[in-house]
């Protein structure tokens, strides 16, 4: 796998590991600013966990991987994942998400094709895709099936967009093994805090303001991370080859409601807090440019056939999320560094 020092990823390697006694994975990532390698130390000395620090760019790198430990299934994760950040220094997304993308199929065509029939029949490239790709919904319009157009608004949702295309020409030009996945908006334990929910939480316990975007009222849909994790294991099990399934939470939420119900629990678990109530730290700000103003899914196809369901709902995903941030404050400080500070400044700092 790709990215397995991020978010999804390393939600992905425990979960595995923990899952699977005989499994090997073989962790290839970059390391940049969104990965960390502390959300693996669990299985830091286990053998069946190998990190290779690297990017997915590198083909020799990725050709020698591949031909020493000669993996039956290649998932995609790696990836520059956040909005705000592809509308500062959009370059990077289209170097890994286009271009890194890219130099992996390569590779992994030219390892698959060298594969005896039967290894290659077994074989799959599992693609980690997003639902922004389909760009935005008005209020009345029914969510994305898996056929609905792309429509791509952001620099991040352009390259993962560009990305799912060069997944399904492998697909259709070389006959490559791949799945798709287009997932909605996951919460859950390790995830960096650029992004809102841990950044509510970050900024709520340091008493600081919680910026909302416009007026609050964009929504998404929610997905407990551990949810989307089994949903990428059953479609790489069942799913059928150079297939997309959209993945969602069923859980269509604004921005300014899911701040409310994350400030009611930390009222509730912090009752000595200072910062009570929460949501008086609540500060509207401008807008993100270009900002999608709803994303839905329809996860009939995923659920029909493949009969994945979602486990957690939001109520029961976002309280053990909140829980978590408040016992691991010493994983969010060790990577609230310097660079996270430039960053805060260079996004929020303008925005009044
Ligand atoms: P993340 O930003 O937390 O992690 C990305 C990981 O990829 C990091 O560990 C980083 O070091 C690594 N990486 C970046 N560039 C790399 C490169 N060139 N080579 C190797 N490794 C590189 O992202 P995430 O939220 O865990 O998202 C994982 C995947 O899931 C992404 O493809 C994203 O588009 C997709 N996705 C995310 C969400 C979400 O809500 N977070 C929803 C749907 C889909
Ligand atoms: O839909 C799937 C996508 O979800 C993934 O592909 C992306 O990788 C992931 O980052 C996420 O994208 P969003 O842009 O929806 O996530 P983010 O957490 O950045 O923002 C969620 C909503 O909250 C969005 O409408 C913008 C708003 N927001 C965000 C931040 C960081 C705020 O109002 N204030 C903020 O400070």
């Amino acid at each position: 796998m790709t990215g397995g020092a991020g978010f999804i990823g390393a939600n992905f390697v425990l979960e595995y590991l923990a899952l699977t006694e005989n499994s090997r994975v073989i962790n290839l990532d970059k390391l940049t600013y969104a990965g960390n390698l502390s959300s693996l130390a669990a299985y830091s000395s286990d053998p069946r966990h190998i990190f290779i620090k690297g990017d997915i760019a590198d083909r020799a790198l990725l050709a020698s991987l591949l031909e020493e430990h000669r993996p039956s299934a290649v998932i995609n994760f790696a990836a520059e994942s956040h909005v705000d950040r592809s509308i500062h220094a959009p370059e990077a997304f289209v170097q890994t998400n286009v271009m890194g993308t890219f130099n992996l199929l390569e590779s992994v065509r030219v390892y698959w094709q060298a594969l005896g029939e039967a290894e290659a029949a077994e074989f799959r490239f599992l693609h980690v895709s997003t639902d922004e790709v389909y760009g935005s919904l008005t209020m009345d319009e029914p969510a994305f099936t898996e056929r609905h157009p792309y429509a791509p608004n952001s620099p991040y949702s352009a390259s993962k967009a560009a990305s799912d295309h060069m997944v399904r020409a492998y697909h259709h030009t070389y006959g490559l093994p791949v799945l798709t996945t287009n997932c909605s908006n996951n919460y859950g334990p390790l995830q960096f805090p650029e992004k809102l929910i841990p950044l509510i939480i970050h900024n709520a316990l340091a008493g600081k303001s919680i910026p909302l975007y416009g007026d609050g009222e964009n929504i998404r849909d929610w997905l407990y991370v551990g949810d989307h994790c089994s949903a990428i294991r059953a479609v790489l099990d069942k799913g059928r080859l150079g297939e997309v399934y959209n993945i969602g939470g069923n859980y269509e939420k604004s921005n300014l409601d899911i701040v409310h119900t994350v400030c009611d629990i930390l009222d509730e678990l912090l009752p000595e807090s200072s910062h009570r109530p929460h949501k008086s730290l609540i500060k509207f700000v401008s807008d993100r440019p270009g900002h999608d103003r709803r994303y839905a899914i329809d996860p009939t196809k995923i659920a029909t056939e493949i009969q994945w369901q979602p486990k957690e709902t939001f109520e029961s995903g976002i309280r053990k999320t909140v829980t978590w941030y408040l016992e691991n404050q010493s994983w969010v400080e060790q990577i609230v560094s310097g660079e996270y500070q430039n960053w805060l400044a260079e996004n929020y700092g303008e925005r009044g």
